[in-house]
């Protein structure tokens, strides 16, 4: 059962194949890969997002966009949502996906990487990639000639980062100008939200703990992108004073997949930064709570806020599809194939 019809005020009459916004995405992306948000424009992110809206309002108009398409997934690193909507998302549309267990065997371990890349692009039409090393991305991007997408590195997590603004823009009908705070670690999740918050408008506050902040690489690539979308990226060490006035407050778990052995060391230094009924009240009335899951609760977030009613968690959870099969028809020319139907 899918959640509430999007609010998305780009519902207009023109057919979503037909968008010039849409077609001028499709156009440049076909074929490339997704490493980070930053390969991104702006006006890419949001012909994604449009383009997830209409998938996700209309999927039986995309039931044989990527007819016969071959989707490998290899991941080094355990997941739920983002190999189950991957998996579903192109079963959906007619293609195939086929999941390869790395976490017993990190790639470039047996063959080198570009190697595994050589031989992948004979038999499948994309690449979809879950990692420690975020370089294993973009060197299997480099020697691919299908695309590769990024499943999540120990860098950036950009599908996670489009279903989340994707939900955004479905609850408060836009995201330009929203006040978005980010508390807990500066890690991979946080930093394809900063990217993708900076490309469409939004005001993007980060709180984390001293020498937990994210990339300066990252700043610096966010910081470019708000200036030319009229937004800010502030980052600070108080969470209750980056909660102040905030639209969405999100979270992830304090310790990501490849740091449990920082499990002891940070549990004190994130308590202070636990999103709990406290910290919420510092927000707007009106504020949701993210979370880009699996939750460790009662550690970065409690009970009383991840099953509210202002929390929008499984929302996003299943944006993750849509966003995904959005992303998919992009990057696999999947709206020609739309329109050979409609002819
Ligand atoms: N949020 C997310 O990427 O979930 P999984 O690790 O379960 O894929
Ligand atoms: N930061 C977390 C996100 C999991 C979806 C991790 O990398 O483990």
């Amino acid at each position: 059962m899918f959640s509430r019809a999007t609010l998305e005020p780009t519902d207009s009459a023109i057919p979503v194949e037909k968008d010039p916004d849409v077609l001028a995405a499709a156009a440049r992306m076909a074929g490339e890969d997704l490493c980070s948000i930053a390969d991104l424009s702006s006006a890419e992110v949001r012909a994604i997002l449009k383009l997830g809206h209409d998938v996700k309002r209309s999927p039986a108009a995309y039931r044989h966009a990527l007819d016969a398409r071959q989707m490998v997934l290899m991941f080094e690193k355990a997941s739920l949502r983002t190999r189950l909507a991957f998996e579903t998302g192109i079963n959906t549309m007619g293609g195939n996906a086929i999941f390869v267990d790395q976490t017993s065997s990190p790639l470039g371990e047996r063959e080198t990487i570009a190697d595994v890349a050589r031989n992948l692009e004979r038999w499948v039409d994309v690449i979809v990639l879950r990692t420690y090393a975020h370089d294993t991305i973009t060197e299997m991007a480099a020697n691919s000639r299908v695309p590769v997408i990024n499943a999540l590195s120990d860098f950036e997590h950009p599908c996670q980062a489009l279903a989340d603004f994707m939900t955004l823009q479905e609850h408060f009908g836009h995201t330009a100008g929203l006040n978005f705070t980010y508390v807990g670690d500066g890690n991979n999740v946080c930093h394809s939200l900063m990217l993708t918050g900076a490309q469409l408008g939004a005001n993007v506050t980060v709180a984390t703990p001293r020498g937990y902040s994210p990339d300066i690489e990252i700043v610096t690539i966010a910081r470019e992108m708000a200036q030319a979308n009229g937004c800010e990226i502030r980052l600070l060490q108080d969470p209750h004073a980056a909660a102040e006035g905030a639209d969405a407050v999100y979270t992830d778990v304090c310790v990501s997949m490849g740091m449990e052995h920082e499990s002891t060391k940070r549990a004190p230094i994130f308590r202070p930064f636990q999103v709990n009924e406290a910290l919420m009240s510092k927000a707007r009335p009106t504020a949701v709570f993210m979370h880009c899951l699996p939750a460790r609760r009662g550690e970065e977030v409690t009970d009383a806020v991840i099953d509210s009613p202002h929390s929008i968690v499984f929302d996003q959870a299943e944006n993750r599809l849509h966003a995904q099969k959005a992303l998919l028809l992009l990057l696999l020319g999947g709206l020609e194939n739309l329109k050979a139907f409609s002819c």
